[in-house]
């Protein structure tokens, strides 16, 4: 029978990558001022939720497969160290911001976790689980669409050229990464960017089932939820409200 909870050993893990954390650095990647105070609120409650939803992954992943992270910063430490310890599994998470990369790897020197600064459309192999949260709806990159995704756009300023073109993107890279999951699969996704999975799963043909469980996560703020791909007899089944 799977544990409930995960190991003392990992949670130490976790603790000690948290601590060695360089958070004087991370404070230019998170924000453009007061990232201080940022990291002395959200750096617990990074920890603690991050932890939850790890111990939550590892029941769903089997010993020994392999992860991709697309997007992967503070936030997915906590699974990724839960995912090699718990289960001896090969992780990759990317990440385009190089500096945070370089603080992540530092943290985790001592430990088989290996972020890489690269598009992770490069990574190579087939992976069972997925792992994309708060990537496709991120305001920073997709200005124009991520309105839409948090259900706040103005329809006096929304412009519907812009959004066309960062919705291309978005599809585009959606379009790269799913083929990398093997079926069947799981995705770790935000709420907002189920949608994007679905949509892809009904290009393809191929059923998921999003299940209802949601853990809230503490950096962006964007809840998270898993969803099985493949190998299901049940036909595509949409999330309430999904229009795709
Ligand atoms: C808003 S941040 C979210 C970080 C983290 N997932 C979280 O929830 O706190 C979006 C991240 O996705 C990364 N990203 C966007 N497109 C990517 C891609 N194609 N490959 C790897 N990383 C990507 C960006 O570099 C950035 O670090």
């Amino acid at each position: 029978m799977p544990r409930k909870s995960i190991l003392n050993s990992t949670r130490r893990a976790i603790t000690s990558v948290f601590d060695h954390l360089d958070y004087k650095r991370l404070e230019s990647v998170y924000c453009y001022e007061g990232g201080d105070e940022f990291w002395r609120k959200k750096r617990e409650p990074c920890r603690r939720l991050g932890t939850k939803v790890a111990e939550v992954l590892v029941r769903k992943l089997s010993h020994s497969g392999r992860s991709l992270y697309v997007g992967a910063g503070v936030t997915e430490l906590p699974a990724l160290l839960a995912e090699v310890i718990e289960l001896q599994r090969q992780v990759a998470p990317y990440n385009l911001r190089r500096s945070e990369v370089t603080v992540l790897n530092r943290a985790c020197r001592s430990l088989p976790v290996k972020f890489r600064a690269q598009d992770a459309s490069l990574a190579s192999g087939l992976f069972d689980h997925l792992w994309i949260v708060s990537v496709l709806n991120d305001p920073e990159r997709f200005p124009h669409l991520a309105p839409l995704s948090y259900g706040n756009a103005d329809p006096v300023t929304f412009d519907p050229h812009q959004f066309e073109q960062q919705r291309r993107v978005v599809r585009s890279i959606v379009d790269r990464v799913m083929p990398k999951l093997s079926l069947p699969g799981l995705v770790t996704t935000s709420t907002e960017e189920v949608i994007w999975i679905a949509d892809w799963c009904h290009r393809k043909n191929i059923p998921y089932r999003v299940e209802r469980e949601q853990f809230p996560t503490a950096l962006v703020g964007d809840p998270v939820c898993f969803i099985k791909i493949g190998g299901l007899e049940t036909n595509n089944r949409k999330p309430k409200g999904t229009k795709v």
